[in-house]
């Protein structure tokens, strides 16, 4: 007979998991509860059990029937997966199902019946077995990490705090009588105790009576001096790391400023580079798309280039209906640049050794002294691409008007795009000779115009 194999990874499995996380973290708080405050005989507490043993019981069937992954392996051989599950986990599920406390309470004296009550505690030793789902939970890469670690680090605290409360009410001579002046719940008034005990701040109106008490009070208090220590140390560091970017971001903001102190930078030079830092970190998040990955291997990194600039593919009207191998080529070869406002991206007269498609930002096609603009260009234009196509030196300055973000293309895979693609090849010529023409004809007309003045003047002279 063939049997189902789970696999781990499954969401019926994982959904399995968070109940039985959930019974666990139920069955931590309602058991010791039950006991201190006398009501483990009543009815609701004997069902509550009944399901709590009849989950975990299933759980030790499910884990049976689960398979596991060695190396990114998945074994799903029935005898390997009980050899493992008999080798760890096993005897604690077993422990912590076994129904020790209904047999204690059959053989056990009428006056002797409340220590079997305490045998259902082992039903807690579940939580060891729920450590996995827990830091499956802790390795959720969609929920911000700082806010996991601060969440499991409170509830790890509230659950100890119960704990001791519910053993302090155990330790504790009558709780209710000691101070008659007070009304409140004595698991609240334990609670309490706990809190100003493994806070170590101790206001003392509770204090130990026998030599019971006394011990107990010693060992919460060692204990909560090294959690105070625990928890300052642990949430000082959630804290640094809540936004790991931001907290990198920040120090290295400080050592730009610390080293353009240092230097002397003017003024104006000094808030045009910490503007570009804001900038990098509200566009981009202070990342470079560039050099974050690169230790990646070259198919994974080849996958994160094309997703990441598949929107500047879009953007741009001369790869509309290009072959997913063209895309291919040119995104790969991709590198993100940033401009600051009133950058010369290009400057006429220069070699060219890149063109440049703008994703997002304003530039103008200025002429060399910038005092005439013969176009405008947008996100998804291009430009630089004269220089390259007919290796002539740029034929106009290309000024930034805001901050710009731009990918540069390099020469040499411009021209390998060109001889394998035809088609793009033969549109950007046409695109580059428009452009020309019309560059060159406003700088007829204005020579045409500057000679007339000149005339004008020599006439008036
Ligand atoms: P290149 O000559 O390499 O460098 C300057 C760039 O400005 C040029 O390539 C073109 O991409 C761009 N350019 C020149 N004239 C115009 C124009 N009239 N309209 C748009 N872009 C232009």
């Amino acid at each position: 007979m063939t049997s189902i194999i789970i696999n781990p990874n499954s969401r019926k499995k994982i959904i399995w998991d968070v109940l039985v996380l959930a019974i666990t973290i139920f069955a931590t708080v309602y058991i010791p509860f039950a006991i201190v405050s006398d009501i483990s005989n009543s009815g609701l507490y004997k069902i509550v059990s009944v399901v709590i043993t009849l989950i975990f019981f299933l759980d030790i069937l499910v884990a049976f029937h689960t398979g596991f992954y060695e190396q990114r392996e998945f074994i799903s051989g029935k005898k390997r997966i009980r050899k493992r599950y008999l080798k760890r986990g096993f005897v604690i599920d077993l422990i912590s199902v076994f129904p020790l406390f209904f047999i204690l309470t059959l053989v056990l004296t009428p006056e002797n019946q409340h220590v079997a009550e305490y045998f259902s505690l082992l039903r807690l030793l579940k939580l060891f077995r729920v450590k996995k789902t827990i830091s499956r939970i802790r390795n959720n890469k969609h929920i911000n990490p700082g806010l996991i670690r601060m969440s499991l680090l409170s509830f790890w605290i509230l659950l100890s705090a119960h704990l001791i409360s519910c053993a302090w009410i155990a330790v504790w001579d009558d709780p209710a009588l000691l101070n008659p002046l007070n009304s409140s719940h004595p698991y609240l008034r334990a609670f309490y105790w706990t809190m100003t005990t493994l806070t170590t701040i101790g206001y003392g109106d509770i204090t130990p009576n026998t030599s019971l008490e006394t011990f107990f009070v010693i060992i919460v208090e060692l204990i909560g001096a090294g959690m105070y220590g625990f928890i300052i140390g642990n949430i000082a560091n959630i804290i640094a790391n809540i936004d790991v970017a931001k907290s990198q971001y920040q120090e290295k903001m400080e050592k730009v400023t610390t080293f353009l102190r240092y230097k002397h930078i003017p003024l104006d030079l000094k808030t045009k580079i910490i503007d570009y830092y804001d900038y990098l970190w509200e566009s981009r998040r202070g990342y470079d798309e560039a050099t974050i990955l690169e230790d990646l291997p070259k198919p994974l990194q080849t996958s994160v280039a094309l997703f990441l600039n598949q929107s500047i593919i879009q953007k741009v009207p001369i790869f509309e209906g290009a072959s997913e191998e063209f895309i291919k080529e040119i995104i790969l070869n991709l590198k993100p640049v940033v401009f600051t406002p009133g950058d010369y991206i290009v400057v006429k007269g220069e070699v060219g050794y890149e063109m440049f498609f703008i994703s997002s930002g304003i530039v103008d096609v200025v002429s060399e002294d910038g005092s005439l603009v013969y176009a405008t260009l947008g996100p998804g234009s291009f430009f630089g691409e004269i220089a390259l196509l007919l290796s002539v030196p740029r034929n106009a300055s290309i000024k930034a008007r805001g901050y710009c973000d731009c990918y540069s293309l390099d020469k040499e895979t411009f021209d390998l795009v060109l001889v394998r693609f035809p088609r793009f090849a033969k549109r950007i010529r046409e695109m580059a000779e428009k452009r020309q023409e019309e560059t060159e004809q406003k700088q007829l007309k204005r020579q045409e115009v500057a000679e007339k003045l000149r005339s004008k003047s020599e006439e008036n002279e």
